[in-house]
């Protein structure tokens, strides 16, 4: 079994290497900071009622994600400005992800170029969705899911959760973030206030992301109840991400691990609409505990932008592969030997 890096170690490792404001933009939350910190603590309140007797001699983390078979259900959540962590950015996390068999969600905030960030991913087999904010000038929204849409995205992640952005305590202006890397998939602008995201983005907005996107599957991301989950599902989403954004914008938000067998719950009567998780997930035995709570897969956010930070591609795939390794193991703890059998463990 590959070695499992600890997820603590991993960051205190990076914060060592990264410039104080960049390590406070990634590992800030919102406000006091209470959902960054809940998220995490909620998933080691989670207790599994493992199987026993059943032959656990070949294990298959294998997945299929709103049509996209991946080798493992851990995944790479969209996050910002991988530039500020590594030189060659999404490039290398990019990179990471597709060599470790797993999905890779690119950020509207990229700071790499879509069509670069692709042609790595297709160069190595990797699958990818593109995550979109809806902008307040929505055509430069259109122009960038187009651009994903050709160069390969096989879904849309709506981002809910963000119609403005959360105050951090720990930012000191977000001035460390140059115009090229905020620029960097959007070129010059008039006016960089018709980039910033809109306030008024609505159910209808899947429709019209699924349409100009020429019928890609949408997921909307930051679900955090059931009545607003099956509204998604019912307006034609293709997956909810539960999730409060790490802990970013409402600081009162529920931890994810509370949210999500209510989310799974409404959504068992849409068998179209998957159910997936982030959020404080930091080890193969918390995406365990998330696939026993409901969701297909998980998605991890600062984990790999440390990795990036510590040990560019080759840190993200390890990050993977040892988070893919540790879950494998811990199903055979639990008596599962597929993914389908850790549902209500
Ligand atoms: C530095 C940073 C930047 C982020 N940027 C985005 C983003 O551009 N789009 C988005 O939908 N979510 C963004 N997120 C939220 C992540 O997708 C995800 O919900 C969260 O990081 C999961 O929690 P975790 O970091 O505890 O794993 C960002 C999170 C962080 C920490």
């Amino acid at each position: 079994m590959a070695r499992v890096l600890d997820a603590e170690e991993l960051e205190a490792r990076a914060r060592a290497l990264l410039p104080s404001d960049i390590y406070d933009y990634y590992a800030g939350g919102s406000g006091s900071e209470a959902a960054l910190r809940a998220n995490t603590e909620a998933w080691r309140r989670v207790t599994l009622r493992p199987r026993v007797l059943r032959d656990v001699s070949r294990v298959d983390t294998a997945v299929s994600l709103a049509g996209a078979r991946a080798g493992t259900p851990v995944c790479v959540a969209p996050t910002a400005f991988h530039n500020l962590a590594y030189p060659d950015g999404e490039l290398a996390s990019a990179r990471g992800a597709a060599t470790a068999g797993a999905l890779y969600v690119l950020s509207t905030r990229s700071s790499r170029r879509i069509e670069d960030v692709a042609a790595v991913l297709a160069g190595h087999g990797g699958r990818w969705w593109f995550q979109v904010y809806v902008l307040r000038d929505r055509s430069l929204t259109e122009g960038l899911v187009r651009r994903a849409a050709e160069a390969g995205a096989q879904a849309l992640v709506l981002t809910a959760d963000a119609p403005v952005l959360g105050r951090k305590r720990r930012d000191r202006g977000a001035g460390f973030i140059p115009d090229e890397d905020f620029l960097a998939n959007l070129g010059h602008l008039d006016d960089q206030a018709s980039a910033e995201q809109a306030a008024d983005v609505g159910l209808g907005d899947i429709s019209w992301l699924r349409d100009i996107s020429g019928g890609l599957p949408v997921l909307v991301k930051g679900v955090l109840r059931g009545d607003d989950a099956a509204a998604c599902a019912a307006a034609g989403a293709a997956g909810v991400v539960v999730s409060n954004h790490g802990g970013r914008q409402l600081d009162a938000a529920v931890p994810t691990a509370s949210a999500l067998p209510e989310v799974a719950g409404a959504l068992a009567g849409y068998p179209g609409c998957e159910v997936l998780v982030d959020g404080g997930l930091r080890s193969g035995l918390d995406v365990l505990r998330a696939l026993a709570l409901g969701a297909r897969a998980a998605f991890v956010g600062r984990p790999v932008l440390w990795a990036l930070a510590c040990g560019g591609a080759d840190g993200v795939r390890d990050l993977l592969t040892g988070l893919t390794a540790e879950l494998g193991h811990e199903m055979a703890l639990a008596g599962a030997a597929t993914l389908a059998d850790t549902a209500g463990l």
